[in-house]
């Protein structure tokens, strides 16, 4: 049931940490989150939590590296909702780490096809539907590693990298359309995909290395992106919002 007061949002890795309380704080300022993950017990729990704030989300199974799968999804949503005021591309993640020299190609490009040309081809989908609206939102995510490096990461920070250039060059293709174009970049975040890398010690050590003493919890990340999504950035367009304790000061 479409409700012309919600401002519809698709949330891309809906089902994920950071995308859960993404999509669970957008309702508070209005947004109906429609979820985009390719995991569907993990978004389907992310449908449960906004039921019990009383929205009516749906889930779309796709890859977001798929550009059919992608295509149809946002064809379903426009077709569905009538419009999309907002994007938040957050399905992604390092997926695979190694030395140079041992990166297999399809590993590397594997991760490149997540995190960046997932964000170009849901950008791309989404486009057609605010330009006609001449309004719209985008935020892209990227990473404490897409400005530092990390050994093992090529792929990983080369992507992230990527898409603050993605944006910002979407950004200036776009503002004439009314459609903003903004990056977050969380540090380490405590979602279930990082902290299964860390024992319980290291990751208190880890912790202890950021400034405000504390990893990120994904309602800091979400915080970021309410305030991205919302009225208070209208003049802000291709910009990097680093949310991370302090971890990376660019
Ligand atoms: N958690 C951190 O420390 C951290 C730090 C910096 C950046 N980030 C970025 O934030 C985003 C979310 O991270 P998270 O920690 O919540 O990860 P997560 O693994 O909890 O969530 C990612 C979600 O994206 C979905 N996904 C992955 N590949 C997909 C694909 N091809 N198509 C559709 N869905 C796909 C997964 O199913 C998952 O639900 C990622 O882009 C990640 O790179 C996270």
């Amino acid at each position: 049931m479409v409700n012309a007061m919600e401002k519809i949002a698709v949330v891309g890795g809906g089902g994920g940490g950071i995308g859960r309380a993404v999509a669970s704080r957008l309702c508070d300022d209005g947004f109906l989150p429609l979820l985009l993950d390719q995991n569907e017990s993990a978004g389907t729990e992310t449908l449960s939590v906004l039921a019990a704030k009383g929205r009516a989300s749906k889930l779309w199974v796709a890859d977001v590296s798929n550009r059919a799968q992608v295509r149809e999804a946002f064809d379903n949503v426009v077709s569905n909702y009538g419009r999309i005021d907002l994007l938040v591309n957050l399905a992604g993640g390092t997926m695979y780490a190694h030395l140079i020299q041992d990166f297999p190609l399809s590993e590397w490009l594997a991760v490149i096809a997540v995190n960046l040309k997932g964000t170009f081809l849901c950008c791309q989908a989404a486009i057609p539907t605010m330009k006609r609206q001449s309004s719209g939102s985008m935020i892209n995510t990227s990473s404490n590693y897409g400005i530092t490096g990390g050994a093992t990461r090529t792929a990983y920070a080369a992507s992230k990298a990527g898409v603050i250039g993605f944006s910002k060059s979407l950004a200036h293709e776009l503002a004439p359309h009314g459609i903003r174009v903004n990056t977050i970049a969380p540090g380490r975040t405590a979602t279930a995909r990082v902290m299964r890398n860390y024992t319980p010690e290291s990751w208190a050590a880890s912790e202890r290395e950021i400034p405000m003493g504390r990893a990120g919890d994904p309602a800091d990340i979400a915080e970021g992106v309410a305030f991205l999504a919302s009225p208070a950035s209208a003049y802000m367009t291709g910009q990097t919002l680093h949310v991370n304790g302090g971890m990376v000061l660019p």
